[in-house]
């Protein structure tokens, strides 16, 4: 059959993809998967109208749907390297497709069962096998956070807006996608490979907050750390900088040295975001502490100036490594970035004086772990 419009395969394809990626990140009873599963399910029945089946064939990169193959969209693109992955080389949906088989595809392509693919045939949706080789279906592929969803671009550049207009923030919809990063991480998904993409798309101070937020996430898990902790040091990367807001733009984008007074500007950003994030609500007391603390060093020699028996805590220690990490690899109007040798031995030198030398060593060896594996 080829009566479906070429815009309605592009969509129908888009809403697979879209629920496919989501569910990867989450877990398929989560709100948004339900609802992309329900919109998927509705375009299809739609597009079907009074047509028995849906077919699909995915050969090398390109999807081919109603006969026609669907060329250059990334959606199809995507969708159809799914599909070879999970050693799906033909689909067919039939009518009266459920919306319960529509999920159970969506959890097939998106391979978010332990245990890998689990490709059976239901009534309505057939699947017609490929030759999968073995590092086809070793999750490398899966849908990670390399493709940020749109949503989640879009919950995110809100977050950012909100705190950039200086009003509270919900920290829910950041938590969520802080734990979807764990999941992406958890699927074997290489998370230095989440650092380059995001960094094209947006500005310096975006990027740099994602970028922190992962590389926290990266410490929490190297050290054991799960669940709601392990979130909350994600939160804590990723709202460690909120109060450069409050900082002179020409101080802050100023592409030279500061000069004394414009420092003292600048090191008043830490407890201006603590104070902030302390009238936003639900924000993790971790997230706080981190805002205030990241500029204090391990030896207290930085700012705010505090006594000397202030403990810090060890998110702020975690944090403090991956925003010295991230400026050093980060292109900027004054700076090159350095490569790993250079920032390994810049990060050994202030080991046990800015940094704490325990959480500098395991972020090293972490990373040069992830760099070979790349
Ligand atoms: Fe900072
Ligand atoms: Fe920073």
């Amino acid at each position: 059959m080829n009566r479906i419009q070429t815009d309605t395969q592009h969509e129908i394809v888009r809403q697979l993809v879209m629920a496919a990626s989501t569910a990867a990140l989450y877990a398929i009873d989560h709100p948004q998967v339900i609802r992309l599963c329900n919109a998927a399910h509705s375009s299809i029945k739609a597009a079907m109208g009074s047509e028995a089946e849906i077919v699909m064939l995915a050969i090398g990169d390109e999807l081919i749907m109603a006969e026609i193959p669907m060329k250059g969209s990334y959606y199809s693109e995507k969708l159809a390297r799914l599909l070879k992955a999970r050693g799906i080389g033909h689909l067919k949906i039939l009518q009266p497709v459920t919306l319960a088989e529509i999920r159970q595809l969506i959890v097939t392509i998106s391979r978010v069962r332990p245990g890998g693919v689990d490709a059976r045939s239901s009534e309505n949706i057939r699947y017609g096998t490929v030759e999968v080789r073995h590092s086809d279906v070793t999750g490398r592929d899966i849908a990670g956070f390399e493709d940020l969803l749109e949503d989640e671009l879009a919950t995110l550049v809100n977050t950012f807006e909100r705190i950039a207009e200086r009003q509270p923030f919900e920290v829910s919809g950041i938590t969520s996608i802080v734990s979807g990063f764990v999941g992406a991480i958890r699927n074997n998904f290489n998370p230095l490979l989440a650092l380059v993409p995001l960094r094209q798309m947006d500005e310096y101070t975006f990027t740099h907050s994602l970028d922190v937020c992962v590389l926290n996430l990266v410490q929490g898990m190297s050290l054991g750390i799960e669940g709601q902790l392990l979130t909350e040091i994600g939160l804590a990367g990723m709202l460690h900088d909120v109060g450069k807001i409050f900082m002179n733009a020409s101080i802050l984008n100023k592409p030279a040295k500061l000069d004394d007074a414009e420092m003292a500007h600048m090191q008043q950003h830490p407890r201006r975001g603590a104070e902030y994030l302390l009238s936003c609500p639900g924000i993790p007391r971790l997230a706080v502490l981190s805002s205030f603390e990241h500029h204090m060093q391990y030896s207290l020699a930085g700012y705010p100036s505090m006594h000397s028996d202030w403990q810090l805590a060890l998110p702020s220690q975690m944090t403090m490594i991956s925003d010295i990490f991230d400026a050093l690899r980060t292109r900027r109007v004054y700076q090159t970035p350095k490569d790993f040798e250079r920032i390994e031995s810049l990060l050994l030198e202030k080991a046990g004086v800015e940094l704490n030398p325990s959480l500098t060593r395991n972020f090293l060896k972490v990373m040069k772990r992830l760099s070979v594996e790349l």
